[in-house]
Formats: structure tokens, sequence, C-alpha cells
């Protein structure tokens, strides 16, 4: 496990701390864009109530709900659709920094799930009509685009906005555990992101 991480059953015995869950949602697509860039994969995020990149997900209780269960409630509430989270989906739970010092441990486990393109498209439709915190907690749901034009539009550019707590690691961990990207065009990104 690499550092900083939690097993599951570790933060779970965890007294007094909370929990988040948050998960990807992806598919694959062989849409293109301008008819000849390669889409690959639709990756969702959210634009959040407070101006940050994040993936859909909140808190959960524990002694009231398993973790998934507890995402799936976060996601209809945020997506406006039932989507079906397992213990499989798992990916890694580590410690969440907190706004204050004095706020009670935060422990955010994060899952990624792979849907079919008409799966995710409806998400995309739902979140917009039916989902209760559409223009509240959730301001849009955003693809994260996976190519690279002129060095940095693309994939850079989207890396150098600001992300919640540790998405923007757990997105760039999953393009390259998943097969996402290529480490080159990943790598390329990362540094130009810093530009
Ligand atoms: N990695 C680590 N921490 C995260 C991540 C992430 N990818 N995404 C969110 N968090 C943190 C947030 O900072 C927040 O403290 O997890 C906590 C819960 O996540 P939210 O999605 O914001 O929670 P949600 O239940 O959907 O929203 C309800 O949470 O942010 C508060 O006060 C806010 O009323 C709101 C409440
Ligand atoms: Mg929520
Ligand atoms: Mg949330």
């Amino acid at each position: 496990m690499a550092s900083g991480q939690l097993s599951r059953a570790e933060a779970l015995a965890c007294k007094g701390c909370r929990h988040a869950c948050h998960v990807m949602l992806y598919c694959d697509t062989k849409t293109q864009l301008f008819g000849k860039i390669p889409l690959r994969h639709i990756i969702l995020m959210q634009m959040r109530f407070d101006g940050l990149l994040g993936f859909p997900g909140g808190l959960v209780n524990p002694s009231k709900e398993t973790l998934e269960e507890g995402l799936g409630r976060e996601l209809l509430e945020e997506l406006g659709v039932a989507v079906p989270i397992s213990v499989e989906d798992h990916v890694d739970s580590r410690y969440a920094p907190t706004p204050l010092p004095s706020s009670a441990p935060l422990i955010a486990h994060f899952y990624v799930k792979k849907m079919e393109e008409e799966q995710i498209i409806e998400v995309e439709r739902a979140a917009v009509t039916t989902a209760t915190d559409y223009g509240q907690e959730v301001l849009g749901m955003v693809r994260v685009p996976l190519y690279s034009i002129r060095g940095s539009a693309g994939l850079a550019c989207f890396l150098s906005h600001s992300f919640i707590g540790h998405a923007r690691s757990q997105l760039v961990d999953s393009l390259l555990r998943f097969g996402l990207v290529t480490p080159d065009l990943l790598h390329k990104a990362l540094r130009h992101s810093l530009e």
C-alpha cells in the first residue's frame, strides 16, 4: 500500500473519523473532436458549489450505512440517477485535508467505475434535469479532455484548474492505473500545467 493510504478495515476502525466517498465514472468512446482528435474516454467530474473541480459523492455515515450505500445515496442526490457502486470499485482510502485543524479527521474513500457510453450520457442528462443538488451543491458536470493541443491546451490546461481534496491526484493516478492516457501524454501535460 502506498504511504498515506489506509486499508478499508483500518479506515472503518478509526473512532471519531468522518468519512467521504467519491467516484470517477468513465466509459470508452469513439467520438472525435473536430472530426480528427479521438476523445478515447469520457471521464465525469463536476464543478462544485465552492468553485472547485471534484468527483461526485460526499459524506457518508458508516454507523448507519455501508460506504457504498452512502456513496449511492450521494450519487442519487448529485447525479439524479441510481449508480450502484460495489466494494470491487474501491481504489483507495486516505486521510483528507480538513478546512480547520480542529475538525475531526476526514478519510476520503475513492472509487472508479467503468460504464457504457449510453449510461454516462444518461448520468449527464439526469444531473441537470432530475438531480436535487443541481444548481446548488453541483453547478455542472464536466468531461476531462484527454488530449493535448498545441502543448498546453487540453489535459494540461484542465490540470491547472483548482481541485478539492485529493481529486487532482486521484484523477492523475487513475489516468495511468486504468490506461486512459499514455504516460508520455500525461507527463507532458503535468509539466505544462505547472508552467
Ligand atoms: N478527496 C478528498 N477529499 C474530498 C474530495 C476528494 N476527491 N472530494 C471532496 N472531499 C472532501 C470535501 O472537502 C468535504 O470536506 O470531502 C468532504 C465531503 O465531500 P463533499 O462532496 O463536499 O460532501 P457532500 O456530502 O456532497 O456535501 C455536503 O460537505 O463540503 C461540505 O459543507 C459542505 O454542506 C456541504 C457538505
Ligand atoms: Mg452531496
Ligand atoms: Mg459532494
